[in-house]
């Protein structure tokens, strides 16, 4: 009989590039997904849609009714903590499924953000709950360069505030190729990784990539940490997400994001891509 695997935040990033690998992989998945109409895609695929939030406890206990694992994404808030909660309440309430949850680099009760200590305390809860877990605390996305596409096409520059910090990045498609592997293979129960790319770069070397690749010059321009908090806010995020921008800025500067290790290998098999083959099959084409 196939796997039953329950995803939330299944319209989100990682969820898009991992549930098709685990529907391949004859899995039958329950996409919790709070508008339907923005999941067609995944229901074509053959996922069964459940629709609701994460404050709605009784819709998410539906949806993990009967399901061997869950793979849990919330996304990055201040609710992040309530959030994580009602995801493992609904696995609990279902029996003792195996749960593969999304966390962030550095998560830890002293993290330089309030996103990395949210994040410990989910996985806490995880780890404390008898459940079989793995718990994935990935690097910094490269795919949050989409955020800089305006002034890359625009102006040739790209403003982030990592200063000189070398960062080992990760394509968001290693972490999905990773909890595709975890959830359709096993063998990594009880275990935490940290997945990064195969390189520590800084933004500099980033742009030089990027240049090399275009044949039109792409500079990084470095700016103060308070310039970042000023855009996230204008971007719409809100105070939450502007410290938590300035605060990973000033870390990753300060060289807190300078390591690589080969956890995507260890769980995949295959070596993590590196900037230039993102820039080269996902980058490009958007501009
Ligand atoms: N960016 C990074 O560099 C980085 C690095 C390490 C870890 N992380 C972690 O990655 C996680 C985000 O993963 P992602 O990028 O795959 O997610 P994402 O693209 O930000 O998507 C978030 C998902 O959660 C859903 N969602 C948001 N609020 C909801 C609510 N109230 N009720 C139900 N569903 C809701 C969204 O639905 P809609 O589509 O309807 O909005 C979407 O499916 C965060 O926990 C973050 O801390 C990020």
């Amino acid at each position: 009989m196939s796997k039953k695997i329950l995803v939330t935040g299944a319209t989100g990033n990682i969820a898009g590039f991992t549930i098709p690998q685990i529907i391949d992989g004859g899995a039958t998945i329950h996409a919790y997904v709070r508008n339907a109409d923005k999941a067609s895609h995944l229901a074509e695929l053959g996922a069964i849609l459940f629709e609701g939030d994460f404050s709605d406890q009784e819709a998410l206990n539906r949806a993990a009714e009967g399901v061997d694992a869950v793979l849990a994404i919330t996304p990055a808030g201040p609710e992040a903590i309530e959030q994580g909660k009602v995801v493992l309440s609904a696995a609990l309430n279902s029996g003792s499924p195996y749960y593969v949850r999304l966390s962030a680099i550095g998560a830890a009760p002293d993290a330089p953000t309030e996103n990395g200590r949210l994040h410990y305390e989910s996985d806490k809860a995880v780890m404390e709950s008898g459940l079989r877990y793995t718990i994935l605390r990935p690097h910094f996305f490269m795919q949050n360069i989409f955020g800089n596409l305006e002034t890359i096409k625009a102006e040739g520059k790209m403003y982030l505030g990592m200063g000189d910090g070398k960062l080992g990045m990760i394509d968001v498609r290693d972490i999905a190729d990773s909890f595709a592997a975890i959830l359709l293979n096993g063998g990594h129960e009880n275990e935490i990784y940290t997945p990064t790319g195969p390189e520590s770069i800084t933004f500099t070397d980033a742009a030089s990539i990027i240049t090399d690749g275009l044949g039109k010059q792409v500079d990084y321009v470095p700016i103060p940490v308070e310039a970042v908090g000023e855009f996230i806010l204008k971007a719409g995020w809100g105070e939450w997400g502007a410290q938590v921008m300035m605060d990973y800025s000033k870390a990753y500067s300060e060289g807190w994001g300078d390591f690589i290790n080969d956890d995507v290998k260890t769980i995949t098999g295959n070596k993590a891509r590196g900037f230039k083959q993102f820039f080269d099959e996902v980058l490009s084409s958007a501009l």
